[in-house]
């Protein structure tokens, strides 16, 4: 029986070992989780993603305040246009996001960071150019573009002296998302070094409609590997979405998968960026505890646990200090039922906005709690404590059990005494 450590994913010159754990944004996927993926010869991710927020909570920065202090909340309006991000800012937060954790790296494996398009913030082009560039710049050893059809991302840097070194990867759900980017991209002659295809039951955004339970990520995967083969191309694809065991992985490795991309699994780690209070909440979820439902203002569906406390939040919207997600317009659906509520319940002290969540503020506070479809078998990958609660595991036993696991097992931890 072979386990996943049989196989190897080449990208290019590298040979690694086929687990890549994915990008989870507002440092969910911490330096330090994806810094132990690439210890271990695999491929860790860091994420973008309110970018200014991470660097002044790791490096004590101040670039928030510095925001908000130029832009002066005004009652009442949609249109937020006048908030703009600090290219000059943008640029260092991200520079020092990935020099840090590149200064810190070893082993032989690769560090990824996860750019994801619909974080639009006031200036769709502009920013994703600012992104990516000083994430290059910074010496990233990739960039994977999630969440968008990133059909002029590569475009943007394609100036940038390291376009064609630097690991170019794109998330897709479909066969027709991948035939577009690859049309939409040949003047570029430059083809994406890896696709993730990334099914309906992972964390975070989905790829897909409400109809979400209706795909299945193995047909999808055998699809685009057909189209592969059909055209001659030889870029490695990577399946994610539901992949919680080495077992599962390696039914994917012999349908001629390159690796595999997770993430439920490691959000109960020790170097996951959660609260450990929160990871407790992960291992608690039952089946009936997640949901996937269409209140980010994206646009685009988002499994989450029901119990999440951002959930019918009212929360005042603070584009001056975050914006993460105005669009090119300056708008954000948020922001609009938010006003719609408050015009609706002008006596109301506190009010409530079921349709739609202030994803920038509550991802921020650790208050919306995306995660993956198997997140209710995490209790069943851990010890339990006297007291009820879970123990945590570190990265690299999970990293491992993905690794040498056979018969759909996964393997226990040692059991720790629990921490003062
Ligand atoms: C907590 C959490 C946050 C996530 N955030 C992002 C994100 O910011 N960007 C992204 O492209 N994918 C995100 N994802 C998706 C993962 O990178 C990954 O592709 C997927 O969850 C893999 O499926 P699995 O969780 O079942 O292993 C997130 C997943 C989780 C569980």
């Amino acid at each position: 029986m072979k386990r996943l450590n049989d196989f190897r994913m080449n990208m290019g010159r590298d040979e690694l070992v086929p687990i890549m754990i994915g990008g989870m944004g507002v440092d969910i996927s911490s330096a330090d989780l994806a810094l132990e993926a690439a210890r271990l010869g695999g491929v860790g991710h860091i994420s973008d993603a309110m970018i200014k927020t991470v660097t002044d909570r790791r490096y004590k920065t101040k670039y928030v305040k510095a925001k908000q202090a130029l832009y002066k909340y005004q009652p009442g309006t949609d249109d937020k246009s006048n908030v703009q991000f600090d290219m000059g800012h943008l640029a260092e937060a991200t520079r020092l996001h990935v020099e840090s954790t590149m200064s810190r790296k070893q082993g032989s494996g690769r560090i990824f960071i996860n750019c994801m398009e619909k974080l639009t913030m006031n200036a769709p082009k502009e920013t994703l150019k600012v992104r990516m560039a000083s994430a290059l710049d910074a010496g990233i050893d990739g960039i994977t573009l999630a969440a968008g059809l990133h059909l002029g991302s590569f475009a943007l840097i394609e100036d940038h002296p390291r376009f064609r070194d630097a690991k170019l990867g794109i998330i897709v759900s479909s066969l027709r998302a991948l035939q577009l980017f690859i049309k939409k991209n040949s003047r570029l002659n430059r083809l994406p070094d890896y696709v993730v295809v990334e099914g309906p039951l992972a964390g975070g955004h989905l790829g897909f409609g409400m109809d979400w339970a209706q795909y299945d990520l193995a047909t999808i995967v055998a699809e685009i590997l057909a189209y592969m083969k059909a055209e001659n191309l030889n870029i490695p694809v990577i399946p994610a979405g539901g992949i919680f065991t080495g077992s599962d992985a390696v039914r994917f490795m012999e349908m001629g998968a390159s690796g595999v991309q997770v993430a439920t699994r490691f959000t109960v780690t020790k170097e996951c960026g959660l609260p450990d209070d929160i990871k407790q909440e992960y291992f608690k979820a039952t089946e009936d505890d997640i949901e996937v439902n269409e209140i980010s203002p994206t646009g685009y569906p988002m499994r989450m646990i029901k119990s999440s406390p951002g959930i019918g939040d009212g929360i005042r919207p603070n584009c001056e200090a975050y914006g993460y997600l105005l669009d090119a317009n300056g708008k954000c659906a948020y922001v609009s039922a938010y006003n719609r509520e408050v015009l609706a319940n002008p006596e109301a002290k506190r009010i409530s906005v079921k349709d739609k969540t202030c994803l920038c503020t509550h991802m921020r506070n650790f208050d919306i709690w995306t995660c993956g479809h198997l997140t209710a078998r995490l209790k069943d990958t851990t010890l339990r404590h006297a007291d009820g609660s879970y123990q945590l595991l570190s990265a690299q036993h999970v990293f491992e059990d993905y690794q040498f696991s056979t018969n759909g097992q996964v393997k226990l931890p040692d059991a720790e005494a629990l921490p003062n």
